[in-house]
């Protein structure tokens, strides 16, 4: 894996000064980023652009359907640097990761043999759980990986659910709920072997951490574009070979290869010209954060600016802890330790003690906050830890965009529902 070396100080005016809706004259707070998050101003321009100019069908003749054509084409090569993929055919543009992650499974259903076992995990989101429960009406069987008391899955504990029988391991990089991360170079090497392919819910993991397809040794992955600073998209990335395997529904007219055989029908060209430029934006602050101004290639500015997020969101994840400590009564669900916040993204899920978490939600509103309560789609990790329907959790879902101060003001409105 490419590492960006030395970098300057993350330039959060910049970042801030890019995002319209960030600066729209109010003192909003936007702690809901992984309900999907804002975009920046080169993407509002490339939506608007696209539907100005281009808004045709594609595979014409004519000059406007050729620009969505080489739209798609220089869309495609951009996701495929942002994973490191191979090849840009291995990219599939489509609505959002839950229908990709069904198209896959329906597939995966077909062709079982005598691999029947799919393990998931009570960490995930319900779309990469329940899509895989669905195939237990055509003979799969389900192996459930429990988190631990930490709050993380650890791969060590697959061993004893991987065997002769295992198909597929589907899990997550990181949490939407509770924000632990997920050493999956790890979970592929153990699935691997075993013969088993593994399947990646990146949705959440997207706009936090360099993504790294070849490094991950994964073989599927999906991501969301609207928690990638896009508009509402989505896009799978698969192994070439494993795709074309895929029996995928298609008009016979459709070739019987990925990506077409993947994304039968039209999809949003227009957003997926948003998420070209939000990877257009990501290369951008690569390029500022490069202490050396010599030129780079487009994945090494793509790996800075996702390590410089990171880095940065780990600030961010070590201020909420401290915060939500130092305020006092705050349950904090996953990894608390501030030494550990490698292993999380800075999503932090909570309770106020004697709040319910739709008060404190309410509270938060009122202040100009966004925050929000409920089971966050992963109801089966609710129950697991004892917040099952209808008491549910805070959650305040950070990125890149957001800072210090911000926490400061959550904190403050924290110490003023304690103390009511
Ligand atoms: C981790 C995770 N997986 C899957 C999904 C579902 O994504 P989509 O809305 O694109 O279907 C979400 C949505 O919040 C998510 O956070």
């Amino acid at each position: 894996m490419y590492h960006s070396g030395p970098m300057t100080e993350f330039p959060i005016a910049w970042i801030r000064s890019q995002f319209p809706a960030l600066n729209a004259g109010d003192d909003f707070i936007f702690f809901d980023n992984a309900a999907g998050a804002q975009a920046p101003q080169n993407v509002l321009d490339a939506v608007h652009e696209h539907l100005f100019k281009r808004n045709v069908q594609r595979g014409g003749r004519y000059r406007q359907s050729r620009e969505v054509d080489a739209a798609i084409a220089k869309a495609r090569e951009s996701v495929a640097l942002f994973l490191n993929a191979r090849q840009s055919s291995e990219i599939a543009f489509g609505m959002n990761a839950t229908s990709f992650i069904r198209i896959v499974s329906v597939a995966l259903g077909e062709t079982l043999g005598d691999r029947r076992e799919i393990v998931v995990t009570d960490l995930d989101h319900e779309a990469n759980v329940a899509t895989w429960l669905a195939l237990e009406r055509v003979g799969a069987k389900i192996r459930w990986w429990p988190i631990r008391q930490d709050g993380r899955l650890h791969p060590a504990d697959l061993d004893e659910l991987l065997g002769a029988k295992t198909r597929l391991v589907a899990c997550t990089l990181a949490s939407n709920a509770i924000g632990s991360t997920v050493d999956v170079a790890e979970v592929a090497r153990r699935a691997h072997g075993a013969g088993a392919e593994l399947f990646l819910d990146c949705v959440h993991y997207g706009p936090h951490g360099t993504i790294d397809v070849q490094a991950f040794d994964c073989d599927y992955l999906v991501c969301s574009g609207y928690k990638i600073f896009s508009p509402h998209m989505g896009f799978l990335w698969g192994k070439q070979a494993a795709l074309d395997a895929l029996p995928t529904f298609r008009e016979d007219f459709i070739p019987d290869q990925a990506p077409f055989k993947i994304e039968v029908g039209t999809y949003v060209y227009e957003n997926v010209a948003g998420m070209s430029a939000a990877i257009d934006y990501l290369e951008s602050l690569g390029r500022k954060l490069a202490t050396n101004k010599a030129p780079t290639s487009r994945r090494e500015n793509i790996v800075r600016a996702m390590e410089g997020i990171r880095a940065y969101e780990a600030k961010l994840s070590v201020e909420m802890l401290r915060v939500a400590e130092e305020v006092g009564g705050i349950e904090v669900y996953g990894v608390r330790d501030p030494a550990l916040v490698r292993h999380r993204t800075p999503t932090l899920c909570f309770n106020v003690q004697g709040v319910t978490a739709a008060a404190t939600c309410e509270h938060m509103a009122e202040k100009n906050i966004a925050v929000r309560d409920g089971n966050m789609y992963s109801p089966r990790l609710m129950v697991r830890l004892g917040l099952a329907d209808p008491r549910g959790a805070v959650r305040a879902s950070l990125v890149h965009y957001n800072t210090i101060e911000e926490i400061q003001r959550f904190g403050q409105e924290l110490r003023q529902l304690r103390s009511r």
